[in-house]
């Protein structure tokens, strides 16, 4: 089974209760998603392999490192993991972007796939794909299962909050993909809202409500 990531990073915490807060506006709600994901991009890359290298500085030369052949590619789940790609490319300025476009039926919380474009060499990447919510997990099942046929490296999942309901279903469709959680909440409400969440997240970054 893969590794599930739950951040306790102080600032991630502390970005997170404003996000969840229902005065935050959208353009202060687009800023934390972005911070929180560029802060949890970096644990998903702490793992990224390393080669040596020799650079000359000023006084000598000296071996030192770079990320070594596995480039990576992100791939929101549109719309709202589009609200996290600023955030992670500021960490990572070469990555390639792809999107899948899916939303959830509001009566029978299925995924619908309207969109779907990655990068033609996705097979050379490692994958991280990007929503801010979990709930029942389909989306990001769904999403990975696509992803999967193009058989990139390896595939990881970042999201801001995770339902446990979620999580469970995530792990198991794709036991090989390993997750990273900014905060694992209570459990869905009735229409498959995540308690206590911080409401729908594609209309607070969008401002579509
Ligand atoms: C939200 C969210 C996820 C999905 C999570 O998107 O961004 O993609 O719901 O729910 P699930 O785990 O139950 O599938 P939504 O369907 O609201 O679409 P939107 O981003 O276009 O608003
Ligand atoms: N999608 C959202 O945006 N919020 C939730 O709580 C669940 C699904």
């Amino acid at each position: 089974m893969a590794k599930v990531m739950i951040m306790d990073h102080p600032l991630i915490q502390h970005k997170l209760t404003f996000l969840r807060d229902e005065k935050t506006a959208s353009r202060e709600f687009r800023s934390l998603v972005s911070e929180i994901a560029m802060l949890m991009c970096y644990e998903a890359t702490r793992d990224l392999p390393l080669k040596e290298v020799e650079t000359k500085t000023p006084l000598c030369t000296a071996k030192t490192k770079v990320l070594a052949g596995k480039k990576l590619a992100f791939v929101p789940i549109l719309r709202a993991g589009l609200g996290m790609v600023d955030g992670v490319l500021s960490l990572v300025p070469s990555a390639r972007v792809g999107h899948i476009g899916l939303y959830r039926d509001h009566d029978t919380l299925m995924p619908v796939e309207y969109y779907c474009k990655l990068p033609a060499d996705i097979e050379k990447r490692e994958v991280i794909v990007l929503d801010p919510m979990l709930a029942t997990g389909g989306s990001a099942i769904d999403a990975i299962t696509q992803i999967k046929t193009r058989n990139p490296q390896c595939i990881k999942f970042m999201c801001i909050i995770a339902a446990p309901e979620g999580l469970e279903a995530l792990q198991k469709a794709h036991p090989d993909v390993d997750i990273y959680v900014g905060a694992l909440d209570d459990c869905l409400n009735d229409v498959g809202y995540i308690m206590p969440g911080l409401g729908d997240a594609g209309d607070r970054i969008f401002g579509t409500k």
